[in-house]
């Protein structure tokens, strides 16, 4: 697919089918995600692939939406602070580099054919206990990865006017 269907192809998807993701799609997907640049390079990311049935099904403790924990995959994606790069003011750029892999990730599965759905309102201590997840590993972002049940309409985007100032 070329690069700007696959920015325009992708939805938030929040049904999915039960068909099972093909493993090289899903290590291509997470290449996609490895390859993302990050602030002097640091790669302060680990990203964790959840296809056991017993851990999905506790998730609904992390985000209780059924298509959520249903789908056959989901993936956690997490950021070790102390490996982020800083700006001399202080500010951690962990935030927008594992942002910056989740979307690489995220338009990668797009290409595959593969819905994804971002979750930003999930509930990081239950993730933490229920992953396992060693002090150093903060959870940021999660998604469901699976084949869509069927495709949403697109949802309105601000036009470039309002988003742009030109100087
Ligand atoms: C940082 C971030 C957090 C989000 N959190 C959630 C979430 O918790 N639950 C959800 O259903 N969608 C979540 N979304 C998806 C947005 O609602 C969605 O991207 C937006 O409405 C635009 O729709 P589209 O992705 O289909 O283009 C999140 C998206 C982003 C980028």
């Amino acid at each position: 697919m070329d690069f700007y269907d696959v920015i325009r192809t992708r939805r938030s998807i929040r049904e999915y089918q039960e068909k099972p993701v093909e493993e090289d799609k899903l290590r291509r997907v997470l290449e996609a995600a490895r390859l993302a640049p990050s602030a002097a390079n640091r790669q302060p990311w680990r990203f964790v692939v959840i296809k056991t049935e017993k851990i999905k099904k506790e998730f609904y403790r992390v985000y209780n939406k059924r298509w959520f924990w249903h789908a056959p995959v989901v993936i956690c994606a997490c950021g070790v602070r102390k490996e982020a790069w800083r700006r001399p003011d202080g500010k951690s750029y962990l935030d927008v580099d594992v942002a910056i892999a989740m979307d690489h990730l995220i338009l990668a599965a797009t290409a595959e054919g593969l819905g994804t759905c971002w979750i930003g309102a999930f509930n990081p201590s239950e993730v933490k206990k229920i992953l396992d997840l060693s002090d150093e590993l903060e959870p940021i972002a999660l998604t469901p990865l699976g084949y869509p049940a069927f495709s949403p309409h697109p949802t309105p985007r601000k036009p470039l006017e309002e988003i742009v100032r030109r100087i």
